[in-house]
């Protein structure tokens, strides 16, 4: 292992058992017929040091798992987790003390209280110095932009306004890792933005960044290097670049066709994957709507208006662009819980 590293985990399992085992089941000593679900298995990577790392993934793929594995919430069934070098299971407190958790979904301020209040609280809570505390909290209200509205209630701040106070609770301690659970959902594209730039200046400034995302786009954008986790497991790992190479195309393209009541889709899309590869497809009613990878040299626009006049398809959007993270994402991933 990586002694530097700042996060390493090597063959992680997260056994969860799903299912409900009642009071009752327990006096009467039923079996136990919980399902065992690993909802991380045999996980490894590395976060390197002064590194955006990114996990993506479909919908409980194990990420957010990952995460609380990674912060000391949940302990691990097997495998080890190493924060800066120090074993998390054997040194949690020492552990927890590198790390700054934003988790996804609890915003993790209390809103009763002020921006300024909250952060003099969890200041306490993390037993700062008393002498460093007022000069600590002034810093990260000011790298935060959260210094004019410090003094109001955090139930009156907007969603971006809270999520950057979770970031600076996060920061009081000056963790050398920041751990982020999808820290942009349910922000808007200015705010997200914003927020990627903290995340950018932070790894400038020294820290290590785990972050979670469902945006591909942001992945690319704000990742040195990203997992890509399926079924609890790291199904690919590089940088965003060599990701993109996964996908055997030069290029990918989003097509839509009409089809008359008449037509028959499977027909359609045998035609079309004899020039392309069909690498998604959604039907809405009469419209099918298919993303095509096209391998180097392919004239796509002839082939597809022969395919469309073969099967009476017409023609309503083409568009070619070059291969995103969300092309690599739907080839490596299966479908997730709600595919
Ligand atoms: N405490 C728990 N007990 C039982 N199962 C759990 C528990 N926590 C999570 N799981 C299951 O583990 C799997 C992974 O969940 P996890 O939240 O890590 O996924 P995720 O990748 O973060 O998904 P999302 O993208 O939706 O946030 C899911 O099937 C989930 O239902
Ligand atoms: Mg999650």
């Amino acid at each position: 292992m990586n002694a530097t590293a700042a996060v390493a985990l090597v063959n992680v399992t997260k056994v969860f058992r799903q299912g409900r085992r009642t009071l009752a089941d327990r006096i009467r000593r039923a079996p136990d017929t919980r399902r065992e679900f690993a909802a991380i298995d045999g996980m490894n990577f590395a976060v390197g040091n002064r590194e955006v790392f990114g996990l993506v993934g479909p919908n409980g793929a194990g990420k957010s798992t990952a995460v609380r594995v990674i912060a000391t919430l949940l302990e691990p069934t097997r495998g080890t987790v190493e924060v800066c070098g120090i074993d998390a299971a054997k040194h949690p407190r020492t552990a927890r003390r590198r790390l700054g958790v934003v988790l996804g979904g609890e915003r993790s301020v209390y809103w009763k209280l002020t921006g300024r209040e909250n952060l003099e609280y969890f200041a306490a809570l993390y037993h700062l110095p008393p002498r460093d505390i007022s000069r600590r909290i002034e810093e990260v209200l000011h790298d935060m932009e959260l210094l004019d509205r410090a003094d109001d209630y955090a139930e009156r701040y907007s969603t971006g306004m809270r999520q950057r106070l979770s970031l600076a609770r996060a920061l009081l301690q000056q963790p050398a890792v920041l751990l982020l659970d999808e820290p942009t959902s349910g922000l808007d594209p200015r705010s997200a933005e914003r927020l990627r730039m903290h995340v950018r200046r932070l790894r400038d400034a020294g820290h290590s960044v785990l972050i979670t995302t469902h945006d591909m786009a942001e992945a690319d954008q704000v990742c040195d290097r990203i997992a890509i986790i399926d079924r609890g497991r790291v199904a690919r790992l590089g940088s965003p670049a060599d990701l993109k190479r996964l996908v055997r195309a030069t290029q990918v393209a989003r097509v839509r066709l009409g089809l008359p009541g008449s037509a028959r889709d499977c027909d359609l899309l045998e035609t079309v994957g004899g020039f392309a590869t069909v690498a998604d497809k959604a039907i809405n009613g009469p419209e099918i709507e298919m993303t095509l990878h096209l391998a180097p040299g392919v004239d796509l626009l002839p082939r597809l208006v022969e395919a469309g006049t073969r099967h009476g398809a017409t023609i309503r959007g083409v568009d070619i662009e070059p291969v995103t993270l969300h092309d690599v994402f739907l080839a490596v991933t299966a479908p997730g819980e709600s595919g």
